[in-house]
Formats: C-alpha cells, structure tokens, sequence
C-alpha cells in the first residue's frame, strides 16, 4: 500500500516508522519491498556517493537527478527530497520553485528542509502552497562549515530549549515530521512525547517516533566509516569486492564468458544485455 504523509503521522504511537536514504532506482526498489515507510533523497549522496566531503557542494541539479531515479522505481513508500544547502533561505519565490521541480519535475512526492524557527514561515507558506515539509533540526549537516565540526546538540538546557522550540514551532507551520539529528536522547524523548507530529531520529536514541539511516551506512558499503550511532546491517561492501574480484578472475583465466548462456534473461531491466 502506498504511504503517504497522512499515513506516518498516523502512525505515530502506533509502531515505529523506519526511514532510509536512497539515491537511485535499484535501492529504493530493494529499500520499500523490504517494508521501509520513507526513503529520503538526501543531500548526503553528496558525501556518500559523489566523493564531496560534505553535503554544500550538493545542488538542487543533482538532487533533482537522484529524486527522479528514486521516482522511477515507483516505490511505496514515501518519496521525500533534500532541498539543498541554502536554497530554502531564499525568498519565498525561489523556495518555491526548488520544491516545485522536486514535485513536478523529478517525482517527489515531499520535501525536508534543514532548519528551525527561523524557517518557519517559509515552511508555513509552503505547506500552505500544498508542499508536504519535514522539517530537519538538531545537527543540520548543511551548517557545518559554519560550526566547524559535527557535533551533539541539546546538551546544555539553552540549547535543548531551543531545540524544543524549534520542534513546536515547525509542528505549527505544518510540517508533517521532524528529522532530528545527534541528538541527547533525552531531549529527543522529550520532543517525540511533546510535539504530534512523528520525531524521526537519527543518532537521537530509540524513542522517537522513527529512525532513519543513510543506506550506504546500513548497508555496509562504507566500512571503516559507519557513524557510532549506525548499525551495518549488512556486508555490502564485502559483497562488491568478493563479486569484482571474481570477475577479474574470471576473465583472466578464460573461465568467463563459457560458451552456453550464463543464465536466463528475467526481465528487460535487469541488463542491457537481455536482448543479445
Ligand atoms: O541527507 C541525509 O541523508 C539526511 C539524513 C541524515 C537524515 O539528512
């Protein structure tokens, strides 16, 4: 059944909601038959798969790119897209219009933007145009040349305060859910109980309303590299290099191709090669 917007705020209180990234067709496929509610495309393609260090250098371009890959797979769950660094502290005009070729254009079906209070008419006035926002607040990742490091946030009382606040005023702007990010997981308990909208965490401890992972992380394609709040779920990464070095292999030793087919055609999209 396809989820929307309505369906995870439903689902606040009633079962956890689990998030993901997902940047191309292939995993967003694997990622919603495998039950996930929301895949994000996240502006962390920037520093997973594009080889930037962060995620400022990621454009709207780009996303846009990503999202209309993730869109094409057609999954059930939710498709909600990045708006890039910067982009939402334009004027409303251009704000709008980053969402609106995000809808229209590349398929996404809503948007998260990174910020607080201080976004929270422009999320009004969004919503308001009929853009379902996620609001992203606690460590926002587009801030970090600014804070010269990623940090924990919602230690100190003021800054939990104002964290507090942030996440009430989003929720009265419309935003149908908060990511909130390195967060005391105390706080984040304090948030999830006090807001209606869902709190998706991430490195935020296990009682928000959700969790969300960056896929590559999950996944264990990055190791070596997975935050201390992440858990690889798999050896992708193994997987990768075990399959290449076989091939290698194969090919320098005449073991492939073999003369009979390797295997039967499934699909036409499953190589370009199937109609050969
Ligand atoms: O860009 C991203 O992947 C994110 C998640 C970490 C929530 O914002």
């Amino acid at each position: 059944m396809k989820i929307t917007t309505h369906t995870l705020r439903k689902l606040k209180g009633q079962r956890p909601i689990v998030a993901v990234t997902a940047y191309d067709a292939i995993t967003a496929r694997y990622a919603s038959e495998a039950g996930v509610d929301l895949i994000l495309i996240g502006d962390s393609v920037g520093n997973t798969l594009l080889g930037f260090e962060t995620t400022v250098p990621v454009t709207l371009d780009m996303i846009c790119h990503h999202t209309a890959a993730v869109a094409r797979a057609k999954p059930n769950a939710l498709v909600a897209a990045d708006v890039p660094f910067a982009e939402a502290h334009y004027d409303f005009e251009r704000v709008l219009g980053a969402c609106q070729r995000l809808m229209q254009t590349a398929g996404a079906e809503a948007v998260k933007i990174e910020g607080g209070v201080e976004l929270a008419p422009q999320i009004r006035r969004l919503t308001d145009a009929g853009v379902p926002v996620c609001a992203h607040i606690g460590l926002k990742p587009q801030q970090v040349l600014t804070l010269g490091r990623y940090k924990k946030f919602g230690q100190s009382p003021a800054e939990a305060e104002s964290i507090l606040n942030d996440a009430l005023a989003l929720e009265q702007a419309g935003a149908f859910a908060i990511v909130l990010e390195l967060s005391d997981a105390g706080l984040a308990r304090r948030l999830t109980d006090r807001v209606k909208i869902p709190i998706i965490g991430i490195g935020a401890g296990p009682d928000c309303d959700g969790q969300i992972l960056v896929c590559t992380d999950l996944l264990g394609l990055t190791p070596g590299y997975v935050p201390s709040f992440a858990r690889a779920f798999a050896a992708a990464g193994e997987e990768y290099r075990r399959g290449f070095q076989a091939y290698v292999e194969a090919v320098r030793n005449r073991t492939f191709p073999s003369e009979t087919p390797e295997s039967a055609p499934k699909s036409a999209a499953s190589s370009q090669a199937t109609s050969v």
